[in-house]
């Protein structure tokens, strides 16, 4: 594997004793340079739209911090609004999304066959990063899970608990479903096209798979990342996906396995040493800092860095945070991170 990218050196079990590390919303408000180029798009969808500011932005902490892994730059919401859903953020609050919670809501949405139309500046995008990246640099696509897509598509809105979503597929679990299985389609096509336009590793996004247990976890969480990692393989030998089932606790133990993933992506909740033992055994592991040392920097950081590159050391590990880093980061608390990485 030598001369390999060191992620995709990772993806493919190799340990190694500096691991590859990038950041979950690293391009993103702590940058100042981010916030330049998103009040020249005027705002974060016109930015997601727009192929080459969105590729400005993917690139601007690949210059700054030279991380081993650009992510594409985009929304796991552009899905719903490509099928059809009005899609609008509120500032200070989050998305806002038409409702599907009845059959006459579920008709109105299109085709999953219809989405590139609305998708095309993104494989765009993934084209010009194709081009502009290092070539040391491992260039990841994503999308939401269709269980978390699906949250947000039911309730109109972030919610903390689901509950809209969880009613719904307690009371119309046959619109629930079919809801599910749009997703699902929709989700296997746009990764297709990432990959095809250049994406080297997919990454699927589950970030409330915490909130469905027992058989609901495992019926709308593990089979959907299952199916669709099944058919990204079938059609794209080879490509390495990535799953986030955030907050699955327990129910990351043989997720990898049954689902056919090559790497697990870890929570904060999860304890590096335990995830050794029972996750990094089947494969790669991604994770886990607490976005909060973005924040609170010091040494408290680098010890906690540390503790988890050391946790990691005898497997194949990508180094990450828990969840995506927050607008109140402070800049140098990242570099701190990646020089303890990396300089031990
Ligand atoms: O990681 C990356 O840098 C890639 C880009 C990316 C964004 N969102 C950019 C973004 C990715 C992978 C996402 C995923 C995403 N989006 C998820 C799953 C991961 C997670 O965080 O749990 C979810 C649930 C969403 C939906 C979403 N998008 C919400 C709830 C919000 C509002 C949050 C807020 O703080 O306002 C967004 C907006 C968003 N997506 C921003 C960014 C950089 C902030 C937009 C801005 O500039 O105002």
């Amino acid at each position: 594997m030598a001369g390999q990218k060191k992620l995709l050196r990772a993806l493919a079990g190799e340990k190694q004793d500096v691991p590859p590390i990038w950041m979950m919303r690293q391009a993103g408000r702590y940058l100042p340079e981010y916030r330049a180029t998103r009040a020249e798009a005027g705002d974060f969808l016109s930015l997601c739209y727009n192929s080459d500011l969105a590729a400005e932005v993917t690139l601007q902490p690949i210059r700054r911090y030279g991380f081993d892994a650009a992510i594409l730059f985009a929304d796991i919401l552009l899905i719903p609004q490509a099928l059809g859903t009005d899609l609008w953020f509120v500032t200070g609050e989050g998305p806002r999304l038409s409702t599907i919670t009845t059959e006459a809501d579920f008709a109105k949405l299109g085709p999953a066959s219809d989405i590139h139309e609305t998708l095309n500046p993104i494989y765009e995008t993934i084209r010009i990063l194709s081009r502009e990246l290092p070539s040391e640099t491992t260039l990841i696509g994503f999308a939401g899970a269709p269980w978390t897509v699906a949250t947000y598509m039911i309730a109109g809105r972030g919610t903390p608990d689901q509950g809209p979503a969880h009613a719904l597929r307690e009371e119309n679990t046959a619109l629930f479903e079919a809801l599910l299985a749009r997703i699902t389609e929709a989700t296997i096509d746009y990764l297709s096209k990432q990959i095809e336009a250049g994406a080297e590793v997919v990454k699927i996004f589950d970030s409330w798979a915490g909130s469905l247990k027992g058989e609901a976890f495992q019926k709308y969480a593990l089979e959907p990342c299952r199916q669709i990692t099944a058919a990204l393989k079938e059609r794209h030998p080879g490509i390495p996906v990535i799953g986030f089932p955030r907050e699955a606790g327990e129910k990351y133990v043989g997720f990898a396995k049954a689902t056919g993933v090559d790497c697990v992506a870890l929570d904060n909740a999860v304890d590096p040493a335990w995830a050794a033992a029972n996750l990094q055994v089947d494969g790669c592991v991604q994770g886990n800092l607490a976005s909060r040392h973005m924040v609170t920097g010091g040494q408290e950081l680098v010890d906690e860095t540390r503790r988890i590159v050391e946790a990691f050391r005898n497997g194949p590990h990508i180094f990450n945070l828990g969840h995506g880093i927050t607008p109140d980061a402070n800049p140098d608390n990242v570099q701190l991170m990646i020089d303890t990485v990396r300089n031990g």
